[in-house]
């Protein structure tokens, strides 16, 4: 595999304090870059000083869209210790939503190599206080130069990282979400199930909509039926109903979550019935009624949220008291302590960093 150049900034920053982290306002001193183009291949991987780059008005990626990205997180554990999350899925993920999107596949242990090696050029920005972690963002962009409607020739990968804290403001208290009758995310046979910019911009509308009601997020719906749960966009969403766990199948409308198969990997191996199957919004709101429903959303930045209250027609249905449920938080704490190497990790799913210097 081609070696990784380190360009080291001449002026690293302080990161700042723990309990001042939001989502996603922060990046640190150094990002990853490396280019493709037709013929040559992926080249010149290195991670460099975080740095803007400029694009010509005619870039592919600002006309079309032909852009993907990932998500995951880096923590530190109370013994120090740096570990990555799935990073293997996640890489995986990169050329599942690149083959959506016709972006030429990335080598994945480059991938999880660029990771890694920034994420240890950068690992004093780790921050170590429970809730938070260090969020990775791997991005592709088409980068050609051109104003047909064509796959680009040539393209940019590219990692930023930064401290974070919880995504929702509510943090781990349950939050409110819309099922929208009106507005759709994504339909079967569409690029619901790949990790690219349109599908968020699609969805900003309804959830500007929901916040204006006072929901956190939407919980989209099929797009055909306007029936059948989908995922949040942030988030895929999991219930419980007596006892039985459900949550949509992966039929390609949806975001195969990384999060979303660690819980049912753990809800199996604690022996529980998991049916991964098509949920109409009208058997919720009857479980809902009956008191008989769980529910929560599994995602990277979100990790394990329990919803407290979902709207639907203009009527608002109680979950579980508004109160999180026994099995979310499990799966929360679970998780939570495999993350942060305090819980055992029968699935190999934490990747120590080491604390080599580089460079
Ligand atoms: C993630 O969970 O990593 C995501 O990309 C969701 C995004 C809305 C922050």
């Amino acid at each position: 595999m081609t070696e990784i150049a380190i360009t080291r900034t001449a002026h690293p920053r302080q990161p700042p304090a723990d309990e001042t982290l939001q989502f996603g306002r922060v990046f640190t001193d150094h990002m990853f870059m490396m280019e493709y183009d037709a013929g040559k291949g992926w080249h010149d991987p290195r991670v460099v000083p975080y740095q803007p780059f400029t694009l010509d008005p005619a870039t592919c990626v600002l006309h079309y869209g032909q852009a993907i990205f990932d998500g995951l997180k880096a923590f530190r554990g109370k013994d120090g210790q740096v570990r990555l999350f799935r990073v293997k899925d996640h890489a995986a993920r990169v050329n599942k939503s690149g083959h959506y999107l016709c972006i030429p596949p990335i080598d994945e242990a480059m991938i999880v190599d660029s990771i890694r090696t920034l994420v240890e050029v950068d690992q004093n920005w780790v921050p170590s206080t429970p809730g938070t972690s260090l969020y990775i963002r791997p991005t592709v962009i088409a980068t050609e130069t051109f104003l047909g409607v064509h796959p680009s020739s040539s393209y940019l990968y590219y990692v930023i990282t930064g401290p974070v804290g919880a995504y929702y403001k509510e943090g781990m208290n349950p939050v409110r979400i819309l099922a929208s009758d009106r507005y759709v995310r994504a339909v079967q046979g569409g690029l619901g199930a790949a990790k690219t910019a349109g599908n968020y911009a699609a969805s900003l509308y309804g959830a500007e909509e929901a916040q204006n009601q006072g929901y956190t997020q939407v919980l989209w719906l099929d797009g055909v039926h306007h029936r059948y749960l989908d995922e949040v966009g942030t988030m895929n969403i999991m219930l419980r109903i007596d006892d039985e766990v459900l949550t949509p199948p992966l039929n390609g409308a949806i975001l195969a979550g990384i999060t979303r198969d660690s819980a049912l990997t753990l809800l199996r191996d604690w022996g529980l019935k998991v049916s991964e199957r098509p949920i109409a919004i009208d058997e919720v709101l009857d479980a809902a009624k009956a008191g008989r429903l769980e529910m929560w959303g599994t995602g990277t930045a979100a990790v394990i949220s329990p919803v407290g209250e979902l709207g639907y027609k203009g009527e608002r249905y109680v979950i579980n008291g508004g109160k999180t449920g026994e099995l979310t938080q499990k799966l929360y704490d679970t998780i939570v302590g495999i993350q942060y190497g305090t819980a055992p990790d029968p699935h190999g799913w934490a990747t120590l960093l080491s604390n080599r210097p580089h460079g």
